[in-house]
C-alpha cells in the first residue's frame, strides 16, 4: 500500500524528506462550517482543508460567504463550497461566480447527478476543481472521475445507516482506482461517524477523509496517553522534590 501511494504521488518531493512525509499522509479535512471548530483543529498543525454543505451552513447559524472566507483564511485548503442550484447551466454559472469571488483555496462541491456530471466536466475543463458529493456507489465514483472531478466523496456513514457497508464502498472504489490507474481524482471518505471509519478509510487507500469536529477530537485521545502523562508528571514532581532537577 505504501509503495503504491508513494508512486501515485511522485511529484517534487525528492530533495526534501519532510515534504515526502507530508505527501504520504492522507489529507485530513474538517467537516464543519463552524469557524471556531476550524480554528481549534487548525492549531494542531495537521488540518489540510474543510468541507461544507448547505446543512452545515444552516447548523452554523452564520452567513455562507462570510463563513467560507473566514475558513479559507484559517487553513490551506481545499475548502469545499457547495452549489445549491440543480441544472447544469445554473450549477456552472453558480460555480464560476463563487470561484471568482471566493479565495483561491476554495473548490466547488457538486452533487452526483446527470446535471452535476455535465457541470463537473465543463468546470474541470475550465480548471475549476470539483468535489463530487453524495456518492453511494462505485459507478457514481467512476462517472465522476470520468467527468474530471478532483475529489469524489463517498458517504460512509449514510450507507451504514441503511444497513449497507460504507467502508466496503471505500475499499471497492480504491480497488477500481488501482486497476484503472486513476490518478487525478482523490477518494475523499465522507459522512464519517467514528475513529474506525477514519482509520480503515486510510488503510483502504482513501486519499482524504472529512471528519466532524467531535470525531477529530477523538482521534488524538487514548486513555493510556492520559495515564502515562499523569505518571510522568507525578514522577517528575518527585524528582524535583528530591532536589534532583
Ligand atoms: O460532507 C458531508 C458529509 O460528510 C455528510 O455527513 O454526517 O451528514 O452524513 P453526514
Amino acid at each position: 500500500m505504501i509503495s503504491s501511494y508513494y508512486h501515485k504521488h511522485s511529484v517534487s518531493y525528492r530533495n526534501n524528506e519532510i515534504t515526502i512525509a507530508l505527501r504520504l499522509a492522507m489529507e485530513l479535512i474538517l467537516d464543519s462550517a463552524i469557524t471556531e471548530e476550524v480554528e481549534d483543529i487548525s492549531k494542531w498543525g495537521v488540518l489540510d482543508g474543510v468541507t461544507t454543505n448547505p446543512s452545515l451552513i444552516r447548523k452554523s447559524g452564520a452567513n455562507f460567504e462570510d463563513t467560507i472566507r473566514k475558513i479559507a483564511e484559517i487553513c490551506p485548503g481545499p475548502i469545499s463550497a457547495e452549489v445549491t442550484s440543480h441544472s447544469t447551466n445554473e450549477m456552472i454559472e453558480e460555480a464560476i461566480d463563487l470561484k471568482s469571488r471566493l479565495p483561491k483555496n476554495v473548490i466547488i462541491k457538486i452533487p452526483c447527478t446527470p446535471d452535476g456530471l455535465a457541470a463537473t466536466k465543463t468546470l474541470s475543463e475550465r480548471g475549476i476543481p470539483v468535489n463530487v458529493t453524495l456518492i453511494f456507489s462505485v459507478s457514481q465514483a467512476l462517472l465522476s472521475a470520468k467527468a474530471g472531478a478532483a475529489y469524489v466523496s463517498p458517504f460512509v456513514g449514510r450507507l451504514d445507516d441503511i444497513g449497507q457497508d460504507g467502508l466496503g464502498l471505500i475499499e471497492d472504489i480504491s480497488q477500481v482506482w488501482g486497476v484503472q490507474g486513476i490518478k487525478n481524482c482523490k477518494i475523499l471518505a465522507a459522512s464519517i461517524r467514528s475513529r474506525r471509519h477514519v482509520e480503515v478509510s486510510a488503510k483502504l487507500g482513501a486519499h482524504a477523509a472529512t471528519i466532524p469536529y467531535s470525531i477529530f477530537t477523538e482521534l488524538i485521545q487514548h486513555e493510556l496517553t492520559d495515564s502515562g502523562l499523569d505518571k510522568f508528571k507525578s514522577d517528575w514532581e518527585a524528582v524535583k522534590s528530591e532536589g534532583r532537577a
